[in-house]
């Protein structure tokens, strides 16, 4: 029951962070990809809270998802052990690389 209701709250953020992600990289002014314009985006505290809900947003919505579809596939339980895991490790991986590219 929580994980379904994170799910639709991820997708929120997601939605209104992602137009947000998009029109910035796509629509505002093009130095806004520069080189410079980045590292100063992510000198501020506005972006880098930002941009870390956002990273855990889209690391848990994208791997609870799979993990749903996952369990509805899928019965051995130790084939589910294996892969709640392997799920659970590549995403603490990505999300501390993420949080060292934002935070440092
Ligand atoms: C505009 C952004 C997004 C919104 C509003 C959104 C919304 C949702 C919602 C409401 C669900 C639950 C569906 C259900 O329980 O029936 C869902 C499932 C899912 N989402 Fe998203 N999502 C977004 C972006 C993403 C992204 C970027 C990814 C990949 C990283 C992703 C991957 C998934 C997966 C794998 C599921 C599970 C699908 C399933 O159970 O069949 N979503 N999404
Ligand atoms: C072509 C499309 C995209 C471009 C050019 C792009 C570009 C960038 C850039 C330059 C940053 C660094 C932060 C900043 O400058 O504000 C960033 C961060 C980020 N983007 Fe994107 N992005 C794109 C699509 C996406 C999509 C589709 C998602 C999610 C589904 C996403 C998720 C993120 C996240 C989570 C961060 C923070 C990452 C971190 O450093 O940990 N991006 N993106």
């Amino acid at each position: 029951m929580i994980m379904w209701f994170l799910q639709r709250i991820t997708g929120l953020i997601l939605l209104i962070g992602l137009i947000i992600h998009f029109y910035l990289m796509h629509y505002s002014n093009p130095d806004n990809i520069s080189f410079e314009s980045v590292i100063s985006r992510l000198s501020s505290p506005f972006w880098k809270t930002f941009d870390t809900l956002f990273l855990l947003s889209v690391i848990y919505h994208g791997f609870n998802g799979i993990w749903g579809i996952i369990i509805e596939y899928v019965t051995n339980t130790r084939k589910l052990r294996i892969m709640k895991f392997s799920l659970y490790t590549i995403a603490v991986l990505l999300f501390i690389q993420g949080i060292i590219i934002i935070l440092y």
